[in-house]
């Protein structure tokens, strides 16, 4: 059966409150778990809407971000992998420019709501903090 609304936002995981996030400027970065490994991820603005990746270049699992929280190129229309180019649009993940075009970078849920953004974890993708360290 499929979860509630109510039910995965019991779940949500709070990451920042929704005006630290302005459209194409820095990234919220976050972690979470996928097959017991701790993953990096990152929540952006792009044309009001906001949107959640794993940190992980489509190409090779490498992060975006040359500094840190900085995904998009200077115009702020793309998101950009900083080690070989890699475009990508902001709010479908998929890769639109270099070598790893056509490939998308991996979705998170994302919602905002009251003022702040939130992960809402969807398999396979778990809060990383139930592990070990809870
Ligand atoms: S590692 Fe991202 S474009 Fe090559």
């Amino acid at each position: 059966m499929p979860e509630s609304g109510i039910e995965s936002m019991a779940a949500a995981r709070s990451l920042c409150p929704a005006d630290a996030l302005v459209d194409g400027g820095a990234g919220v970065r976050f972690t979470v778990e996928l097959n017991t490994r701790q993953v990096g991820a990152f929540a952006v603005r792009f044309d009001g809407a906001v949107h959640g990746y794993l940190n992980q270049c489509a190409h090779v699992p490498m992060e975006l971000d040359w500094q840190e929280g900085q995904f998009f190129e200077s115009s702020g229309l793309y998101l950009i992998c900083a080690t070989h180019g890699a475009m990508y649009e902001p709010d479908s993940g998929l890769c639109v420019g270099g070598p790893c075009r056509g490939a998308s970078l991996a979705k998170l849920r994302i919602e905002e709501r009251d003022g702040n953004v939130f992960w809402v974890p969807e398999a396979p993708y778990h809060p990383a903090d139930t592990a070990d360290n809870a």
